[in-house]
């Protein structure tokens, strides 16, 4: 949810870092953006609605070079999308601000803010922290103790980084949002996520909440919110820069969704070794199951559906009581929380605002411990957490998750897994047999991708329908949901799903020659059920899109299409079935037409209420 690119550097021009890193950024907020260079004591400003291709044609068209410079792509909260509302924000020609979150307190600074002349040009929350750094350096004009002196009276959360027109620093700020310094060769950057950087440097520093930086050409200095110069550990990133580009594919959700084998099979080999799974591997700290009574999932989105089909694992394998809540929710709600309780918090990018309140209220609900689940190193929720487990799904940088989905999964598998173990619920041989099942998985995966050919002839059926169901029961109604979500959110066809068994409690009303049903259908034991339910919409008119399993034993008929996985993989077989839910879903996006990796109105993290 808005992404922030800087740089300063002795010998470079830094306007193409200022682009390629908003391009890379462009996936937490794409309807505006920004970049503001310093040359000879003057603030030049190049804004624009849309996409950045749009910035990048005007820098280009303008020559802009420079050597300092900040660059902004947004998701508007504050304001409407328009030209004045995009970043940077200036305040008197002096100082120029970009950000990252929400001012809670934005109207009463407006209002102070006001009565001392200043004057507004835009609606947003960040043009108030412009004016108030600047009100501090008229005074001063020291940048660095008017930031220090301006975020003491910031409410909220932000990412700020910040330039005066005439000296050769940037300062940055960061509290509740994501914010690094990038460290190079007489040239130092700073950016919301690694992404912007990797064409320019590998070695990082996540900034802590509370600290406040400069950074010049030479040097980084980093102060705590009591001013105190503090040391912050310098990361090598192992990401590689074509991670966060497109190779041979069309579209990172398409890209992301073939990485399904490998990111699956990297988070495996990452928790277990050679024959066994050791809670060791959760952070490196010994984790110790039986001290839990029950258990909290608490997450939003896919990752909300990733939590659900835990709840079934947990609670079949390793015996203990599981309530998954959306974080949102559970944030303010009076709840009762049993005393051995650990929360396990499931997020993607680990900046997610309702999870991390959520785990926040959490602890002050006296849940025993915290476990997060997360792709992101080093993030808000991970920091939050007494354990960690990351999923290894590498950059996600579609909107619409996938790869981060079914990682999530395999690690609750393990985390329940693990659950069973220390709880004396696993024999050895048990043991040995879930592991050889988990690494079997990628190849699944992998013949699930291999039936896209029919999966595009049924997108073709999709793309001229305005609403759709997805039914599954037990383990894959998740699964259903996580279909009908996928759907939802890039091809913009309303779709809903439910539990198979609840057909007859209201769904079937909407059944008629119009509705596509798709039908998650492995072959478990709820499957003879389930082709009941089946023949509940057939016999209405109703369209079936059946995802069946190799060894189910029914036909495609009239009426009812059927596309066959492998075979029935057990327990982890909603993990196979959520491959042919996101290549329907990507398919009628791609014959709608749509913006796949950037569907309207959505963003990638989402850093505000
Ligand atoms: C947004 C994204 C979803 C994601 C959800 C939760 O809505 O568009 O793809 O599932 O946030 O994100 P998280 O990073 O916490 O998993």
């Amino acid at each position: 949810m808005c992404g922030i690119v800087g740089g300063i550097s002795k010998n470079n021009n830094i306007v193409p870092v200022l682009i390629s890193g908003l391009e890379k950024l462009e996936y937490r907020g794409y309807d505006s953006a920004g970049i503001a260079v310093i040359n000879d004591n003057k603030i030049t400003r190049v804004r624009s609605v849309g996409r950045v291709s749009e910035i990048k044609k005007k820098v280009l068209n303008k020559k802009l070079k420079s050597k300092i410079g900040i660059g902004h792509t947004r998701w508007a909260t504050h304001g409407g999308v328009a030209e004045k509302n995009a970043h940077p924000h200036i305040s008197n020609n002096e100082i120029t601000v970009v950000h990252n979150g929400i001012i809670e307190n934005h109207t009463h600074l407006c209002q102070l803010l006001k009565k001392d002349g200043y004057k507004f040009k835009s609606e947003t929350d960040t043009e108030v922290i412009a004016h108030l750094i600047h009100s501090y350096y008229k005074k001063s004009n020291d940048l660095k103790n008017s930031v220090l002196k301006a975020t003491k009276k910031l409410m909220g959360a932000y990412a700020i980084a910040v330039a005066d027109k005439k000296t050769s620093e940037i300062i940055v700020a960061r509290d509740g949002c994501p914010l690094i310094i990038g460290i190079g060769k007489q040239e130092h950057f700073i950016a919301s996520d690694i992404s912007a950087l990797l064409s320019v440097t590998n070695k990082i520093i996540f900034m802590e909440d509370g600290d406040v930086a400069s950074i010049n050409e030479d040097k980084y200095t980093i102060y705590n919110s009591e001013k105190k110069v503090v040391k912050r550990k310098v990361h090598i990133s192992s990401i590689k820069q074509d991670q966060a580009e497109l190779g041979p594919y069309k579209h990172f959700m398409q890209k992301e969704i073939h990485e399904q084998p490998v990111a699956v099979a990297d988070t495996i080999e990452s928790i277990i070794d050679e024959a066994s799974i050791s809670p060791k591997l959760i952070g490196g700290k010994n984790f110790d199951a039986t001290k839990y009574d029950s258990i909290l999932i608490l997450a939003a989105g896919t990752s909300f559906y990733a939590g659900l089909t835990a709840k079934y694992w947990f609670e079949q394998i390793s015996n203990i009581p599981v309530s998954v809540e959306i974080a949102s929710e559970y944030r303010y709600r009076n709840v009762y929380t049993p005393k051995k309780q650990l929360v396990i918090t499931i997020s993607q990018s680990g900046e997610t605002l309702d999870t991390l309140e959520a785990l926040k209220q959490s602890k002050k609900n006296k849940n025993l411990k915290s476990l997060a689940i997360c792709n992101v190193q080093e993030s808000a929720i991970v920091r939050q957490s007494d354990y960690v487990l990351y999923t290894r799904a590498g950059m996600e940088i579609g909107v619409a998750s996938t790869k981060a989905f079914t990682t999530q999964l395999v690690c609750l598998f393990m985390v329940a897994l693990l659950f069973a173990k220390q709880k004396k619920l696993l024999t050895k041989s048990k043991e040995k047999d879930y592991l050889s099942d988990l690494r079997k998985l990628a190849g699944h995966i992998q013949s699930a991708l291999n039936l896209e050919p029919q999966i595009k002839e049924w997108a073709k059926l999709f793309g001229k329908k305005t609403n759709a169901l997805f039914l599954g029961r037990g383990l894959h109604y998740p699964i259903a949901l996580e279909g009908a979500l996928k759907l939802k959110e890039i091809s913009y066809i309303h779709a809903e799903a439910y539990p198979a068994g609840e057909l007859k409690h209201g769904p079937l009303a909407l059944v008629d020659k119009n509705l596509p049903v798709v039908v998650i259908a492995p072959n478990d034991k709820l499957l003879e059920k389930v082709k009941s339910n089946m023949q509940e919409v057939k016999a209405r008119g109703g369209e079936l899109f059946v995802i069946a399993d190799g060894d189910s034993k029914f036909d495609a008929e009239k009426g009812i299409r059927v596309i066959r996985m492998d075979r029935h993989v057990g327990i982890l077989s909603p993990i196979v079935h959520t491959i042919p839910i996101q290549l329907l879903a990507y398919h009628v996006a791609l014959f709608k037409k749509t913006d796949v990796d950037k569907p309207r109105n959505l963003a990638k993290s989402v850093t505000v209420e």
